[in-house]
């Protein structure tokens, strides 16, 4: 049941109509017509009227929409039927056939060719190119056969006058790989005349209006259609066809399928023969026929690749073999005028017959092994010629009015017969519906002596002139009581039927009145043995094969060939049998119907002609099919996919039902829904009687589709939001175990490198730190400098107890100067008391070392810190030799000369800073709380200029240090006045000491350096800090 449409397009589907009604059923097909909607269900047959113009619904997105869908699943459409053909056709391997009926002008061709566009859209997903080239020569073969074979009509501008059955091959992929295309008797009489109104094929009219000046001039040709008597009936009509266009189509499409240059321009030399037989004209001369415009004789010749004189003698002698004589029998002029015509007629055929042999040749399916790619399977599309009736119907129309009775008769077999067959299969209580079956008609045509094809057959075998009226006249003796025919003999009132030219049969879709002029001709369908040998006699070699029966000498007996009517009828029924041996799909008994109807006879998109229609849908039992199809029972399917569908109604069923079949579990749902009495249950399937019961029934199921949807859409974000978390759960492990791998290789690689460190020498200094994670980078600081006080410690636990002074002072000295000065006299021992060290003053240590003993005794000091020679500049820049004495306790200025006599003394805790320079010399002034600053310059007599302002630094910051329990304070680290004045130029203190004359501020007695402390006061000097303050002590 189709669904997705709203109602106020009509019914989807027609099972669903509330009564079955003629009028209800034309109303909705009207409804749905104006609305567009040009496809309707009768459950798996589709009804298409011809919209008359283009519909955008054959598109790349409605494709998509139906492939791989379930017929129910989309509105209806072609496409659902082609989809589910194909699916039936694939699921089980096993051949189908979709066949599309209806009457001239109903839309069957095109039907045919959008089933294969859409079976080409939907199939070869890999592209293979030999797929694709298959696909390509499939469509392509359609307008080259709607060329040849399809004419202007009265009913339709594109009327196929010949029948085809297409099989389409698949691969085990369900790709097709190839095809083989029936064709099912041409319609040749319009090669010689047509009906006012009508056209001649589109072949003719495509060369005239499309081939090129100079191909035309090859041909003998001009471009005037009305300069030929065999199209010149329709020269004039206008049509949608675009001639000229759809000849360079059809030019393409032949090369592109494969012909030969030389096959297409034989085909062009034949039409262009067949036009010029057309203006041959006999005249008599006497008794003797004669070939009035010879010089047409010579083109055909020309075209035909033969002698003109064999062409003239085929036009107008009969070679006869009487005996062993063989004589040469002139032509009347109605003789030689009929073999012209049929010479016409015989080569177009044989011309329509080759081009479908050379497109099956090249389609074909070729090297396919089975055992290598498994089973090869057909879909075959059937679009024969539609019932019709013309004002004069004669021998063709008989023949194509009989092939649709066949083909009714199979509908019916199938839809009728064997849809009421399955519910007695199935043991559901059944009333027969009556239904008119045509098979009396069918009867009335072919059955065997008594059938028309008979009794044409024989009069066709009569020896002695047997003519049309002798024909009818046997069906009036022989047929004279049946139902389904009459004649004006028969029933002379019948004003309708003329006195031996006219009978009627009564046909499934009308009743049709047959002229039998021609009966007898068509049915022979004679063509002088001559022709046959003037084609196999050509030099061409495409002509010549076309005629291989031409290479029988005259003397040859032949077999009387079938008649027309004969081969027709075997055709056929060989046809209803090979389409009946493609329908058994998983117990279904049907082809996929299309069933095509006509709204009107104009041609109009607007036009919705309800008799027309009324008539249609009467003839092709349309409501007999709804009916059989819901006589009782509007629905039914398989328990497995009514539960497929309609499980989440009942709890039962929802998700999975544990009862012991699909049976009992579609029945404890059809209870619980309350439709037990609406219902009955087949062997193997449920029926459903009324339509209300299915709405309900789609109505619960779209109600609970809206909560297993946000049931769906709740797990489904559910599981994504565990998903998301999942995964980021995992990156976060992940992440935390790398990280601790990083941290453990880091603490491994530390550990390995740093093994054994304590019996280095160096106790690891040299060892290389790994670098580490982002994260270890302060552990690895705090590691660093663990290591570092380790190293330190290990080093100073060697250095002897009586050095760890000297090695304090010489740690603070770098601390505090460290980068400021570039000898700071850390490689050497730091003697501290050089007044009292003897190298250093030999003479004079002797006079030092009593007055630093009184001072002792006097002030009580318990070390020295440091003692050193100075010198300083006083205010006459006088160089004055001094030295300082530096305890714990005091700071002492002395005068060398004097015995060391004391000339200042400072207490230490009276200093506050120190200052001193960046240079080389060893100037260094001493802070004092009350302002009055020592500045001196350090001297040392040996070694000379040795640098002891470190030392200095270092002892003094050491003592402060230790007494002030580390609490000294730097206000300021540096405690440095650079300068680079000429004192850093020369060489050494000493020299700048004593040179020093242009420095003012060196040598300053204290008090004074605030003063000299005046920008520009230390000329040429950059004073970065002030000395006062800079470093302080407290
Ligand atoms: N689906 C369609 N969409 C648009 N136009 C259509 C459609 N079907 C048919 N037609 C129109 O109707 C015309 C006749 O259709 P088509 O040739 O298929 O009829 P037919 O049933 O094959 O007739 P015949 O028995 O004479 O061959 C087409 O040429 C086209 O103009
Ligand atoms: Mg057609």
């Amino acid at each position: 049941m189709a669904e997705q449409e709203s109602l106020e397009f009509g019914k989807a589907d027609f099972v669903l109509m509330d009564t079955v009604s003629m009028p209800e059923f034309m109303a909705n097909l009207r409804l749905r017509f104006e609305k567009g909607r040009i496809y309707t269900f009768i459950g798996e047959v589709v009804v298409s009227v011809n919209p008359y113009k283009l519909l955008n619904i054959y598109g790349r997105d409605t494709i998509e929409q139906y492939k791989g869908r379930e017929l129910y699943e989309r509105p209806p459409h072609l496409f659902a039927i082609a989809d589910a053909a194909y699916k039936a056709m694939k699921r089980r391997s096993k051949d189908t056939c979709i066949v599309i009926s209806g009457e001239s002008g109903a839309g069957k061709t095109e039907a045919s060719k959008y089933i294969m566009q859409y079976i080409a859209a939907i199939t070869n997903p890999s592209q293979r190119a030999e797929v694709e080239r298959v696909k390509n020569m499939l469509l392509k073969s359609n307008c080259v056969l709607e060329a040849f074979g399809n004419a202007k009509t009265n009913r339709n501008d594109n009327s196929s006058r010949f029948g085809k059955y297409m099989d389409i091959n698949f691969d085990f992929k369900g790709d097709p790989i190839g095809g083989h295309i029936n064709n099912y008797l041409l319609e040749k009489s319009r090669v010689i005349v047509q009906q006012p109104g009508e056209r001649s094929f589109h072949s003719f009219y495509q060369l005239l209006q499309g081939g090129s000046e100079q191909m035309l001039r090859s041909l003998h040709l001009q471009k005037s259609l009305s300069s030929y008597n065999y199209i010149h009936v329709g020269a004039q009509l206008k049509s949608s066809i675009n001639d000229a266009a759809e000849f360079r189509v059809v030019a393409d499409a032949m090369k592109v399928i494969g012909f030969k240059p030389e096959e297409i321009q034989t085909v062009y030399k034949i039409l262009a023969t067949i036009l010029h037989l057309g203006n041959l004209k006999f005249v008599v001369d006497g008794d003797t026929p004669l070939i009035e415009n010879g010089k047409v004789v010579s083109t055909i010749a020309e075209l035909l690749s033969t002698k003109t004189d064999m062409v003239e003698k085929a036009l107008l002698y009969r070679t006869v073999a009487t005996g062993r004589d063989i004589i040469d029998k002139q032509h009347t002029e109605q003789e030689a005028s009929y073999g012209r015509d049929a010479f016409a007629k015989a080569i177009y055929e044989r011309l329509f017959c080759w081009i479908v042999t050379r497109i099956n040749d090249i389609i074909e399916v070729k090297n396919y092994d089975t055992t290598i790619h498994g089973k090869n399977t057909v879909i075959g599309v059937l679009d024969i010629y539609g019932f019709e009736i013309f004002d004069n119907n004669s021998f063709e129309q008989f023949c194509i009015n009989y092939c649709n009775e066949k083909l009714q008769q199979l509908f019916i077999q199938l839809v009728l017969k064997q849809e009421q067959e399955e519910y007695q299969r199935e043991g559901i209580p059944w009333k027969h519906i009556d239904y008119f079956n045509n098979q009396i008609i069918v009867d009335l045509v072919e059955q065997q002596h008594k059938g028309i094809i008979a009794i044409l057959d024989d009069a066709c075998m009569n020896v002695g002139k047997v003519t049309d009226e002798m024909f009818l006249e046997a069906l009036n003796s022989k047929l004279g009581k049946h139902a389904h025919f009459s004649s004006r003999k028969l029933c002379a009132s019948d004003k309708i039927l003329e006195f031996d030219r006219d009978f009627r049969i009564r046909h499934y879709a009308g009743d049709v009145v047959y002229s039998v002029i021609g009966f007898i001709d068509k049915n022979k369908d004679t063509l002088f043995q001559d022709f046959k040998r003037l084609m196999y006699n050509s030099s061409n070699p495409v002509l010549k094969n076309m005629w291989p029966e031409g290479k029988l000498s005259i003397t040859e007996v032949t077999k009387r060939p079938l008649t027309a009517a004969t081969l027709f009828k075997n055709s056929m029924i060989a046809l209803v049998d090979n389409l009946a041996s493609k329908i058994d799909y998983c117990g279904r008994k049907e082809p996929y119907y299309v069933r095509c109807i006509k709204p009107n006879d104009k041609k109009s998109p607007q036009i919705f002609d309800d008799e027309r229609c009324r008539h249609q849908v009467e003839y092709l039992g349309l409501l007999e099919n709804v009916r059989v199809r819901r006589a009782g029972f509007a629905f039914r399917q398989t328990y497995e996919k009514f539960l497929h569908r309609y499980k989440m109604i009942s709890e039962f069923t929802w998700p999975n039902h544990d009862l012991p079949s699909d049976k009992e579990a579609v029945k404890k749902l059809i209870e619980r829904c309350g439709f037990q009495d609406d219902v009955a249950y087949g062997k193997t399937k449920i029926f459903i009687r009324t339509p209300r019961t299915l709405f309900t029934l789609e109505e619960l199921r779209a109600q609970m589709l809206i909560r297993i949807v946000l049931f769906l859409q709740k797990v489904w974000r559910g599981t994504l939001a565990r998903m998301r978390y999942k995964r980021t759960k995992a990156a976060l492990t992940i992440i935390r175990y790398y990280r601790r791998y990083k941290v453990k290789s880091y603490i491994h690689e530390v550990a390995r490198r740093f093994h054994g460190v304590k019996t280095m020498r160096d106790y690891g200094k040299h060892v290389k730190w790994p670098s580490p994670p982002k994260v270890l980078r302060r552990f690895e600081e705090a590691l660093q400098t663990i290591f570092n006080r380790w190293r330190a410690s290990q080093l100073i636990k060697s250095i002897p107890a009586s050095d760890l002074p000297q090695v304090r002072a010489k740690v603070a000295a770098m601390e505090m100067l460290k980068g400021q000065r570039a000898d700071l006299g850390l490689q050497r021992a730091w003697e501290g008391n050089y007044l009292a060290s003897k190298p250093d003053t030999p003479q004079t240590s002797g006079t030092f070392v009593p007055v630093a003993n009184e001072l002792k005794r006097k002030d009580k000091y318990m070390n020295v810190l440091f003692s050193c020679h100075v010198r300083k500049v006083n205010r006459f820049s006088k160089v004055e030799d001094r030295a300082i004495f530096v305890t714990d306790r005091h700071l002492y200025k002395m005068d060398p000369t004097k015995q060391y006599k004391v000339m200042k003394t400072i207490p230490l805790y009276n200093l506050t800073g120190l200052s001193v320079s960046n240079g080389k010399d060893q100037l260094v002034v001493f802070h004092t709380k009350d302002n009055k600053d020592l500045i001196v310059c350090l001297f040392s007599k040996q070694p000379t200029h040795e640098s002891r302002i470190g030392e200095l630094v270092g002892v003094l910051v050491n003592h402060f240090k230790r007494v002030t329990s580390n609490r000294v304070r730097a206000k300021k680290k540096v405690c440095v006045i650079q300068w680079k004045s000429k004192y850093e130029s020369q060489e050494g203190a000493e020299s700048s000491a004593h040179g020093g004359t242009e420095n003012s501020g060196v040598g300053l007695e204290p008090g004074e350096l605030g003063r000299s402390r005046r920008p520009g006061s230390w000329r040429g000097q950059r004073i970065t800090e002030t000395p006062r303050g800079a470093w302080s002590f407290s």
